[in-house]
């Protein structure tokens, strides 16, 4: 694997104080302009916040109470939309899958930069909506928090506890199959 996939991972004890750059920020923006997009649709819109500013505060009143405890410190938080329509379930399933590819570039472009990212689902979507005036077509998908990493011995015992445990994932021969389902595409795959 490319290194920066390798070593993305999602963090939680980020620094409070650290800072991102314009350029950086606009790169990773970039990055999710760039994704693939079904039809060429560009369906995917952002919201942005930098540690301080007004939007970030109301993206940080939108967090549940587990993320609230870590994600006010990153840098940077992403507020990813994308427009689903009642009527078009085609173009709603790949609006959704558009935002999941933009979500990941933008996220590598993070690693990239020097960044972690960290992609959320625990928020409120009626605070979002009320707070940035999102409209009715626009659904929020996902928070990305932007962050640098902070000493582990800053970092409160709970947070650090979760960013030392184990990454795992099924291995490929549970997740790749070829002739039939089921069947690994290479039975002796590494986990
Ligand atoms: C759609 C989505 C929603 C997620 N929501 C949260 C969240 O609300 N809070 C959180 O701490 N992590 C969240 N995560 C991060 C996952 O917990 C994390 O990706 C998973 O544990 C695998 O760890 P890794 O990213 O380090 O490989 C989310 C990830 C995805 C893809």
């Amino acid at each position: 694997m490319h290194e920066l996939i390798r070593n993305r991972w999602s963090a939680r004890g980020y620094d409070p104080q650290a800072t991102i750059s314009e350029d950086s920020l606009i790169a990773i923006l970039e990055a999710g302009r760039w994704a693939p997009t079904w039809g060429s649709v560009q369906p995917v819109r952002v919201i942005v916040g930098t540690r301080g500013d007004e939007t970030f505060d109301g993206l940080v009143t939108a967090l549940t109470r587990g993320n609230a405890s870590w994600a006010p410190a990153a840098a940077a938080l992403i507020l990813v939309c994308t427009r689903v329509l009642e009527d078009d379930e085609k173009a709603s399933t790949y609006a959704v899958f558009d935002a999941g590819l933009a979500t990941s570039q933008m996220i590598l472009q993070a690693n990239a930069e020097g960044f972690n990212a960290h992609p959320m689902a625990g928020f409120e979507i009626d605070t979002v909506v009320e707070t940035f005036s999102i409209p009715a077509e626009q659904a929020p998908i996902a928070l990305i928090a932007v962050g640098k990493l902070a000493p582990r011995e800053t970092l409160d015992p709970s947070i650090a506890e979760r960013d030392d445990r184990e990454r795992t994932r099924l291995p490929l021969s549970e997740t790749a199959f070829a002739g039939s389902w089921g069947m690994p595409y290479r039975p002796d795959s590494p986990a």
